[in-house]
């Protein structure tokens, strides 16, 4: 019987430091709850759109591991509290611009399992690797970033892992199938039967390509996540897997 369960694609809408105001994000969240979607928005607006949303989930796109004296942080414990269901962690805007490291990646997924809150853990390599042309340099890489990030970790299915590779993100190159199914094969040997979501430069053109690769239950979605006309469209499509 159970082979007849279709599994609903996740698809993750970060946000990012969009839009402005919260009116405007309160209507993009009204225009985009669906079951099987996940809101990242900005902080200031998890409240907002939390209050409107039925069918999607919320999502924080950063989390602190403790309460206290942490100027400007927010914890899991609060976002737990606040009905916040997953938290994109080591997103690679954040390696990169806040020199986030994977040591202080792995506390922070560490403290959102602790918090029932589902880690949606971004890993990737960046452009230099992606031009060398050596795929297995790329795997190792990967494969050391998960084995970072994890460290400690018992349970590592309680993870989401979104490959991210860095070159495609907000710059309309998208991976190749072939890419990518290498990059899951590699996901599945390490952690086993864990979601994995592909993210960079999805769109209505390309999501078809994404959703049908074997072993990816979803995307993380961010440029095209901010209009609704064209989220819904990946939706749409997703529905078809
Ligand atoms: P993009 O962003 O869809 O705009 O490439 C993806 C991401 O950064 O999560």
């Amino acid at each position: 019987m159970l082979k007849f369960l279709k599994m609903i694609k996740l698809l993750v809408a970060n946000w990012k430091a969009n839009p402005e105001t919260l009116t405007e994000a309160v209507r993009l969240a009204k225009n985009i709850d669906y079951t099987g979607v996940v809101i990242a928005p900005p902080f200031p607006f998890l409240d907002g759109v939390r209050k409107v949303i039925h069918k999607a989930k919320l999502a924080a796109q950063n989390v602190f591991w403790s309460d206290g004296p942490y100027t400007g942080e927010v914890s899991a414990n609060q976002l737990k509290k606040l009905g916040v269901r997953y938290a994109i962690i080591g997103h690679s805007e954040r390696r990169r611009n806040l020199n986030e490291i994977d040591a202080i990646i792995n506390k922070k997924v560490t403290a959102a399992l602790n918090n029932s809150i589902k880690p949606i853990l971004c890993v990737g390599e960046g452009p230099e690797l992606h031009k060398s042309g050596d795929h297995s340099k790329v795997l190792r890489f990967i494969d050391n970033q998960l084995k970072l990030d994890l460290h400690g970790i018992r349970n590592p299915r309680g993870v989401i892992i979104a490959y991210e590779p860095i070159w495609a993100i907000g710059t309309g190159n998208s991976d190749s199938t072939e890419h990518v199914s290498k990059v899951v094969a590699l996901i599945k040997e390490r952690l086993g039967s864990v979601s994995i979501l592909y993210g960079g430069s999805v769109n209505p053109n390309n999501a078809d390509k994404f959703m049908s690769i074997a072993g990816i239950s979803g995307a993380l979605i961010g440029g095209a996540s901010l209009k609704s006309s064209e989220f819904k469209k990946i939706i749409s499509i997703s529905k078809r897997y």
